[in-house]
């Protein structure tokens, strides 16, 4: 009977250490992967294994600077001990709680903490599993509320060319990256966009917020009196926008937008799906720039990346309109089935810990000079045409290849990886670098030093 057991004890035992020594799969056909040319990475994998603070581990072993928080969402550095014990111990002690109708302390509890950590009046937390998932909460909640107050005619969306909201319907349609939209039908109805707030021209190699781009936030007013403020209801945008190859706002643009919103009783949305949890060395952009929107979307850095989440911040004016119905009224007809997932949750009260105890936003405001300085170092190498850098986020547009846009960052993402052991991200010929916001002043200097030499490598 024991010898059984132990057989089967040892059998299990062989094949999680079989399964572990596994260097890679060898089948990589099934899995379509996201935002990826799925025939080259299958042809030439870039496989990442493990982790732990400012590394990735290859399937080789090799280890891997990380140069992007995996994805602009690990702020607080891979694997901290304390998120993976409150991720394990909640995974022990309740693994899902439905979000309809019944809760778990901790959904409050995480919802208080963000609160805290937000303007004043954006009190309330609406939770959903991505960033994209957040946008559409806010969109439609922004569509509601005008409509529960009366004014139904409210339905239009005002987003901004070049900008990245995720992957929604919604999303898309507020966006302003073509490729994300093109393909995808009349998407909604009634949009219009601001422009985009770059100009190489007039703002290259400024460290910072251009000074050069507030007037542009006036051509709001312009869409305002082409459809007449009673019929829009929502403004919104990344107040730096990130995935579009980060774009620090110009120096008293959101300011304006903010102003002509409140004139035209339009809610302005700050998608802080990038920017929330120290990207720009404050909680939220919002605290940065001192312009308070209506709502916040977050995700991401929220429990840094750990477990998937997002959520609104909604203002109490927004908030509170809704609960006015019958006590037993439904206020909002929305929900995901794992809205406020207990380990979400649990992963981002570990995180707002370590963001606290560590100090995390003012380390990135702290490193943010060193940070600049050694961006703008690469500044004389060839085929860099502009470099932007906002808190511990950075934008590198080389000049593209004749007749192959995109090739050359794309070569240079390739060379990060195979012989500099360094993940960046690229879009079109923009290298982007957003690394864990733990990065030390010497990591810094190893990252841009990296960049450097890829950047050669692929002139
Ligand atoms: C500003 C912004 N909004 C929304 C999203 C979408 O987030 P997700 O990929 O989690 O859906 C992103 C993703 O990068 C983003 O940068």
């Amino acid at each position: 009977m024991f010898a059984a057991a132990n057989n089967v004890l040892h059998h299990a035992k062989q094949l999680m250490v079989s399964r572990m020594n596994q260097p890679a799969p060898n089948d990589l056909e099934a899995f379509w992967m996201p935002f990826t040319p799925n025939r080259a990475f299958k042809a030439a994998p870039r496989m990442l294994a493990r982790a732990k603070d400012m590394h990735y581990e290859t399937t080789d072993g090799r280890q891997i600077l990380d140069g992007c928080a995996g994805l602009w969402c690990c702020n607080a550095g891979h694997n901290r001990a304390s998120i993976v014990e409150a991720i394990q111990q909640q995974a022990a002690e309740v693994d899902y709680v439905p979000p309809f109708q019944f809760a778990h302390p901790k959904a409050f509890e995480l919802a208080s903490r963000i609160a805290e950590l937000a303007p004043a009046t954006l009190d309330h937390v609406f939770f959903c599993n991505s960033g994209s998932e957040a946008v559409d909460t806010a969109l439609k909640i922004a569509l509601a509320y005008h409509n529960i107050s009366g004014r139904g005619a409210r339905t239009r969306l005002i987003g901004r060319e070049r900008g990245y909201s995720g992957v929604g319907f919604g999303g898309i349609s507020v966006g302003g990256i073509v490729n994300n939209r093109k393909h995808f039908g009349t998407l909604l109805a009634g949009v219009d966009h601001l422009p985009a707030t770059y100009n190489r021209e007039q703002q290259a190699f400024t460290v910072g917020e251009p000074e050069w781009g507030a007037h542009l936030a006036d051509d709001l007013e312009r869409i305002v009196a082409l459809h007449d403020a009673s019929t829009i209801a929502a403004v919104i945008v990344e107040p730096m926008a990130g995935s579009t190859g980060v774009l620090p706002p110009p120096k008293g643009y959101l300011q304006k937008l903010r102003e002509i919103c409140t004139k035209h009783g339009i809610l302005l949305i700050f998608d802080e799906v990038i920017t929330g949890f120290g990207r720009l060395g404050y909680a939220f952009a919002a605290e940065r720039y001192g312009v308070t929107p209506d709502m916040i979307t977050f995700a991401k850095g929220v429990n840094s990346g750990t477990v998937p989440m997002g959520g609104v911040l909604v203002a109490d004016k927004v908030h509170d309109a809704f609960m006015h119905g019958p006590p037993g009224a439904m206020e909002l007809f929305h929900g995901y089935t794992y809205s406020a997932h207990p380990l979400a949750c649990a992963a981002g009260l570990a995180t707002l810990d370590l963001y606290r105890d560590e100090g995390v936003f003012e380390r990135a405001r702290k490193l943010e000079p060193a940070f600049a300085a050694a961006a703008m170092g690469l500044r004389n190498q060839p085929n860099v045409v502009d470099i932007r850098v906002v808190g511990l986020a950075c934008g590198i547009d080389l000049a593209p290849i004749a007749d192959k846009p995109g090739a050359r960052a794309y070569a240079a993402m390739e060379r990060a990886f195979h012989h500099e052991n360094l993940l960046v991200r690229v879009t079109g010929d923009t290298l982007a670098l957003s690394p864990p916001l733990i990065i030390s002043e010497s990591q810094i200097g190893e990252l841009f030093g990296k960049v450097g030499r890829i950047i050669q490598a692929v002139a």
